[in-house]
């Protein structure tokens, strides 16, 4: 899938990456998000805005995942469009997804 991403400046990436991989892996590899904890849910480096109403295509959080948002609200803004990109996996229906990276804890 395709993917289509905001940095923190508002400048546009376009990244293409493997069905199964987590969201987080592309974002990682571009030089976009640290992802220190390697997909653990535990570091919140990770943390998207999904675009464009693509948050209800991504299903649920996972339960670390809502613990570890309810701890950076104290930090950033979290909001209905808010994801651990580390808790995405990637599918062709996600293919287009858009989103705006958070600001960096
Ligand atoms: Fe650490 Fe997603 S990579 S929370």
């Amino acid at each position: 899938p395709t993917i289509l991403v905001f940095d923190q400046d508002g400048t546009e990436h376009k990244l293409s990456a493997q069905t199964g991989d987590a969201l987080m892996e592309p974002l990682r590899d571009a030089g976009l998000v640290q992802a220190t904890c390697g997909g653990a849910a535990s570091c919140g480096t990770c943390h998207v805005y999904l675009r464009d109403g693509w948050r209800a295509n991504t299903g649920e959080y996972t339960e670390d995942e809502g613990y570890m948002l309810e701890g950076l609200e104290e930090l950033v803004e979290v909001n209905d469009k808010s994801r651990l990109a580390c808790q995405i996996n990637l599918t062709d229906s996600l293919d287009g997804i858009t989103l705006d990276i958070a600001p960096q804890i």
